[in-house]
């Protein structure tokens, strides 16, 4: 990874943090972005933090443009930006708890791409990787707007495949199941975390799909399920 230009979204996050770190160890360039990140929370040279709010077009274009302007490039997005909303069936669900779904899961991600592609398009071997959920294949009762969200997000990292492989890009997305992260640790106290997903077993394979031999996956939707599969 020596020499790449890593930008990860939400990397002050539960798996955000282990996705900076996996990059740094493996001597990328990272500029991890967050509505809070800051330059202490990572103590590495090649560590960047610039704060950014994402869920508009312009916010994910100035995060972009700043990254450019730094690094003079971009080869990888590693997009970890996204949040949970659950407890309500479809007929109780409320406008904002859908909209802010929308907004996390779908939106986030589609400001990013049309903000990232075309830097990554320059590269010619760029590499978009982005975190779904489960939920987005197997929907379960009272996480339908999560769902549907992360749902229409595969289709949109989908897409997005298939109309830039003729300039070397790949996007593929991952399904984690529940991962051990300290705020599922803390929601669900009495779970049996054995069988959650290692939020570090996550970050090697972003870091594995980046990588040389990760150039012949386009367009994947991988599952990570633990031992919950
Ligand atoms: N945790 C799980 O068990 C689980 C399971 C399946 C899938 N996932 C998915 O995995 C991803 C990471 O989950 P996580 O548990 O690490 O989530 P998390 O701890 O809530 O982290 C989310 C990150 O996104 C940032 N963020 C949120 N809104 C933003 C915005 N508008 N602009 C810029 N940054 C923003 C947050 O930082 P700031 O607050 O500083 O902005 C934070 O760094 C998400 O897409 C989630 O849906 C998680």
């Amino acid at each position: 990874m020596k020499g790449k230009v890593i930008l990860v979204t939400g990397a002050s996050g539960g798996l955000g943090v282990y996705v900076t770190q996996a990059f740094l160890d493996a001597g990328a360039t990272v500029i991890g972005a967050s509505r809070r990140v800051q330059q202490g929370d990572f103590d590495n040279p090649n560590f960047t933090a610039l704060a950014a709010e994402i869920s508009s077009r312009e916010g994910a274009k100035t995060l972009v443009d700043q990254v450019v302007a730094r690094s003079g490039r971009l080869d990888v997005l590693a997009h970890t930006v996204g949040g949970f909303s659950g407890g309500q069936s479809i007929v109780e669900t409320d406008d904002a708890t859908f909209q802010r779904m929308l907004d996390l899961n779908l939106n986030c991600v589609f400001h990013m791409l049309r903000a990232a592609v075309p830097a990554l398009r320059n590269t010619g071997d760029g590499r978009i990787i982005a975190i779904g959920s489960r939920a987005a294949l197997e929907p379960g009762t009272g996480v339908g707007a999560y769902s549907a969200s992360k749902a229409a997000m595969v289709s949109l990292i989908r897409t997005v495949a298939l109309e830039n492989k003729d300039a070397g890009l790949t996007a593929n997305v991952i399904l984690p199941g529940t991962m051990d992260t300290p705020a599922n640790r803390k929601a669900i106290p009495n779970a049996d975390v054995s069988k959650w997903v290692q939020p570090s077993s996550v970050a090697e394979l972003l870091v594995w799909l980046a990588g040389e031999a990760g150039k012949d996956v386009n367009g994947a939707v991988i599952p990570v399920y633990g031992k919950d599969a």
